[in-house]
Formats: structure tokens, C-alpha cells, sequence
């Protein structure tokens, strides 16, 4: 059977990702950490419509990732997960398909709860204790273990 010839007329068509009628538009992710931001917002579970795009093009970041989630807003924890991975993104909140509000997200001095403490001996690995971290750079971002005082550089960081 012959192949059907591609269609070659006309400009190169570009898929635009829909604008949503209400819920959260995560935008200005940096591209390696845009599936992390869906795995933070546990989106494989998730069962309204979801958009994803990364690698993008992006003026301030290079390549940027998009996250787009219809009827779900997000709690400041969640926001502050996110500021963790990816300080540049913005959080639109969308109503009525407009923009109504856009959070800059911002770290939190102390981070509790969400990352994980690399020091095996550590309180945190051991007992059922929430950990807790000082920043002590905001940019690349490092913090500190209240608990045991393990530095950790932004590499080292992982979300829990
Ligand atoms: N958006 C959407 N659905 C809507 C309205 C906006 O998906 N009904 C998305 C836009 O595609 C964009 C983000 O929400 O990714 C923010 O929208 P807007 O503030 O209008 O865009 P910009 O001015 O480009 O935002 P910024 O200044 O943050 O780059
Ligand atoms: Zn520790």
C-alpha cells in the first residue's frame, strides 16, 4: 500500500496549548524541573485536564516549561514546593478564563517538611520527625538541617 504523501503546503502549523476556563497556570518554569512541578502536584492522579509543555522558548530562562491545570488552585504549601525548584515561575490563577490573580513564588526562610535530609544518621531518617531547613542561600539555593546542621547545595536537594 503507498504511503500518503505528507502535506507540504502553507506555513508550518504550531500547536498553541489551550487557555483554560479556570484553575492554574504554572508558567516561567526552568525546563528541567517542569515534571518535577507535576510530580510535586501529584498530576498522575489528577483527573481534570492537564497541559504540559517544556523546553520552550524563553527570553529570561532559555527553555521554560508550562504547567496548565484546569479546576485545581493550589495551597501555599504547595506553592512553596514549587518556589523551591523553581524560583523564576509565576502561578496564575485563572477564573472565567481570565488572569485574576499572579503569584511570584517566593522561598520560605524555613522549609518544613519538604525536603529530604541527606544525613543518614539523621534524626529526620530515623524517627518519626518532620524535617525542618534553614536557607542559607537563596540563590543557587542551600540550606541547612535544623536538626543534624547538614549544609545541602541546590544538587543535593531532594523533595519528599
Ligand atoms: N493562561 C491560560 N488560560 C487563560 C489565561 C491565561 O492558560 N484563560 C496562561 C497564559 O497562556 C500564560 C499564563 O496563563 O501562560 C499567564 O497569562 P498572562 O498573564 O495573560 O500572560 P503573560 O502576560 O505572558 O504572563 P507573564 O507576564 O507572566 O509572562
Ligand atoms: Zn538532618
Amino acid at each position: 500500500m503507498a504511503r500518503k504523501p505528507k502535506k507540504q503546503s502553507g506555513p508550518k502549523r504550531e500547536l498553541k496549548i489551550s487557555a483554560i476556563e479556570s484553575g492554574t497556570v504554572i508558567d516561567h518554569i526552568p525546563a528541567e524541573a517542569t515534571f518535577a512541578v507535576t510530580e510535586i502536584l501529584k498530576l498522575s492522579t489528577y483527573d481534570d485536564v492537564i497541559s504540559v509543555a517544556t523546553n520552550l522558548h524563553s527570553q529570561t530562562l532559555g527553555k521554560k516549561g508550562i504547567v496548565k491545570v484546569a479546576s485545581r488552585f493550589l495551597t501555599e504549601h504547595e506553592v512553596n514546593k514549587i518556589a523551591i525548584l523553581a524560583p523564576e515561575a509565576s502561578v496564575n490563577i485563572i477564573k472565567n478564563y481570565e488572569v485574576i490573580d499572579k503569584l511570584k513564588v517566593d522561598i520560605p526562610e524555613l522549609i518544613e517538611q519538604v525536603i529530604k535530609c541527606s544525613n543518614p544518621s539523621c534524626i529526620t531518617n530515623n524517627e518519626e520527625v518532620v524535617t525542618k531547613f534553614e536557607i542559607t542561600k537563596k540563590s543557587p539555593l542551600a540550606v541547612k538541617c535544623y536538626y543534624c546542621e547538614k549544609e545541602m547545595a541546590k544538587e543535593d536537594i531532594k523533595i519528599v
